[in-house]
């Protein structure tokens, strides 16, 4: 018995090392080469299909054009998928058919926004442009449908391609994953354009990286009558104006201080006369927070808030979270270990100097979606290249596109898949 186990213990050695052994291969410069010269061979096609997507740009789903450009060029490639999902979605898939599963996501839709770049690719549709590099993440995932599709007798399991509507507000990802776009993944990767890191670099971080996020309405009804008898009448504009300060106590006394959370108003409408007060005013904004479950807290208290204040003041409030509209996004959160394994990837395909801490902000992300099912990374490509001027923030109307960051991108999503797929199991990803 004591033998037998020594030769089991021998065993175990041999295949722990020819596992990590298999995985390693990897992380060599001939695989970094190979797919980052195969993705460089496709950028002609890369550019042409982007821009293709940037003069039609469509809003949320509504990606009918952009999304049978997608499946056209997957029919060109022989890449079978699945559509519709959401609409207008569909979901590529490459590879064995079997588990391991990991996807891969991208978002088609534009902004309504009217693009101020002058340049032969401008949006042709008045009013809606691709100010956010949508058409970019589309074009990137294509492309790396093409180099997982050249290497799938290589791939240890199965990659699926999403490519969904309406990120832009839509919550299209939530319509994904109720229309089953997941499947079996175990895990999901997803990328957004940066333009304040440079085209070449990555940022990435563990854990909240992006806000938890809803709107809200509010109205409050009181009793009109002449400014110069306010005796006779409710007046809502005092009501509204405690109510918003009083919403400006919520963060800076009942939230945690090392909690991030933010609650901006952003418009007030009432009246429209010097002497006479009005019926009703009406005031909105939006809510943010880093913890989904500071965002329902702090949902909760606006309307205890409005409606108090509005009870204080002798007037009604009638308070609007815009659900239908403008669906909750919860929180963007980062699973540790797929972080790692997007930094060791990035850091694989662009060097250690090139990989960097990503900041968080408070906007929001319907990736987020998908991270409440399973773990997911979501990540920063840098695209900020003066030479071209891509120094504009999204949704700005002078937003541009450092189409350079087409391959890197495409390269990134290919080896991030296949490796995970390598060696996704394996506690130190
Ligand atoms: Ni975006």
């Amino acid at each position: 018995m004591f033998h037998n186990s020594n030769r089991l213990t021998i065993l175990l050695v041999t295949l722990t090392i020819s596992v990590e052994y298999s995985a390693a291969e990897y992380y060599t410069q001939e695989y970094v080469q190979q797919i980052l010269n195969s993705a460089k061979k496709d950028k002609d096609w890369l550019v042409s299909v982007r821009r293709k997507i940037h003069e039609t740009p469509e809003l949320r789903f509504q990606e009918f054009k952009t999304s049978a450009l997608v499946r056209s060029e997957l029919d060109k490639l022989g890449i079978s998928y699945e559509y519709p999902f959401a609409k207008t979605g569909l979901v590529a898939q490459i590879g064995s058919g079997s588990p391991p599963v990991v996807a891969l996501r991208a978002d088609m839709d534009a902004l309504p926004l009217q693009e101020l770049v002058e340049w032969e690719h401008k949006s042709k549709v008045d009013g809606i442009m691709h100010g956010c590099g949508h058409d970019a993440h589309t074009a990137m995932l294509l492309g790396a449908a093409k180099l997982l599709n050249e290497r799938r007798d290589k791939l240890n399991g199965t990659v699926k391609l999403l490519f969904q509507p309406a990120e832009e507000g839509g919550a299209g990802a939530s319509h994904m994953i109720t229309e089953g776009a997941l499947g079996a993944a175990e895990a999901i990767f997803g990328m957004h354009v940066d333009f304040e890191s440079r085209t070449g670099s990555i940022a990435s971080i563990a854990g909240p990286v992006l806000a938890a996020v809803s709107f809200f309405e509010a109205k409050i009804e009181g009793k009109g009558g002449h400014g110069a008898a306010p005796h006779n009448s409710i007046d809502p504009v005092l009501a509204a104006s405690f109510a918003i300060l009083a919403l400006q106590q919520l963060i800076s006394r009942e939230t945690d201080p090392l909690h991030s959370q933010v609650l901006s108003v952003t418009f007030v409408r009432g009246g429209t006369a010097l002497n006479v007060i009005p019926q009703y005013v009406e005031f909105g904004g939006t809510l943010r927070s880093l913890t989904t479950e500071g965002l329902h807290q702090l949902q909760q208290r606006v309307k205890e808030v409005i409606e108090g204040q509005a009870t204080v003041h002798r007037c009604k409030a009638h308070v609007d979270m815009k659900e239908a509209e403008f669906p909750t996004y919860p929180a963007c959160v980062n699973d540790e270990r797929l972080h790692r394994h997007v930094e060791r990837v990035g850091e694989l395909l662009l060097g250690t100097e090139n990989v960097k801490k990503a900041a968080k902000v408070m906007a929001g992300e319907d990736f987020a979606f998908y991270q409440e099912v399973i773990p997911g990374a979501m990540f920063q490509i840098g695209i900020r290249n003066e030479k071209v001027g891509s120094v504009h923030s999204p949704h700005s109307p002078y937003f541009f596109l450092d189409e350079d960051v087409l391959p890197i991108g495409a390269a990134l999503h290919t080896a991030i898949a296949e490796v995970y797929l390598r060696d996704g199991k394996q506690s130190d990803l």
